[in-house]
């Protein structure tokens, strides 16, 4: 029997089984390396607003991933609860990414547009006062707090700086599209809409007096409202080259 040798001398063995697993290793390795990215460009995917951006950093500071996934895997029963699953292009711009772990709560990966405005505030106030069994913790304060977002421009140039497409125009007007997402009606709304196609743009928590400022709760609804919504999966096709 031939394999008598690799049987009764281990080096021999050793090697073999290194020569096999490499083989196997290149044929799944090797292809990664000729394609230009593993990530397939889906239309409609753009980086996120100044506003939805501090809302995604409010998000990570209250660490809502421990309770909340945002990927949507292609099982029937995620597609049939949640909606299309989710695509690569979807986190490409998320570093780091949010697909999460656990999920006390469900997934939020296509939450916006489900709730209104109003209902994310009673929600975000206290979750027991719209869905009485929520274990849920409350964040009262979100809607208190002014958000402090002296340094959203320099947030965006480092999230640049990890591939993420920000334009010089983007990063030099940051701080007025974050104002502006909240005043809609305005020529800085106009211009906003213009860089970040779907924005959508209104007074998130409620408070709509002229000089209410931007709080921490609004940043976390525009994010909110926003998850999911910027592929138009109607015109989006899995089965094949995804642009028709
Ligand atoms: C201790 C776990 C926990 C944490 C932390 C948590 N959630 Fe939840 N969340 C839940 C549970 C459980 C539900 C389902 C009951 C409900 O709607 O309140 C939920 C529901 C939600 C919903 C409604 C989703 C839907 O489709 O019905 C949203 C939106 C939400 N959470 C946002 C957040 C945000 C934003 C944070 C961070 C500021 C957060 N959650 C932190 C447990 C948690």
């Amino acid at each position: 029997m031939n394999h008598a040798i690799f049987e009764k001398n281990s080096l021999i063995l050793l090697i073999g089984v290194l020569i096999v697993v490499s083989i196997g290793g290149i044929v799944e390795i090797a292809p990664l390396f000729m394609l230009q990215s593993t990530i397939e460009k889906v239309q409609g995917m753009r980086p996120y607003s100044p506003l939805e951006l501090a809302g995604r950093d409010i998000y990570l500071r209250e660490g809502c991933y421990n309770c909340h996934s945002q990927m949507i895997r292609s099982l029937r029963d995620e597609v049939e609860r949640y909606g299309h699953y989710s695509l690569a292009a979807e986190s490409m711009y998320d570093h780091p990414f949010q697909w999460g772990s656990k999920r006390t709560g469900p997934d939020l990966a296509r939450v916006g547009g489900k709730f209104s405005d109003s209902w994310h505030v009673e929600h975000m106030i206290n979750p027991r006062a719209v869905v009485p069994a929520s274990i849920m913790p409350g964040y009262p304060f979100l809607g208190q707090t002014p958000l402090d977002y002296s340094n959203v421009a320099d947030r965006m140039k480092a999230l640049r700086l990890a591939g993420v497409p920000y334009t010089d125009e983007m990063i030099s007007n940051a701080k007025a599209d974050l104002e502006a997402q909240i005043t809609p009606d305005t020529k800085a709304a106009k211009d906003l809409a213009q860089r970040y196609p779907k924005a959508q743009i209104r007074k998130f928590d409620g408070n709509t007096a002229a000089d209410a400022p931007p709080t921490e709760l609004d940043a976390m609804i525009a994010y909110l409202q926003m998850l999911g919504t910027l592929v138009d999966f109607t015109k989006y096709d899995a089965s094949g080259p995804n642009l028709r």
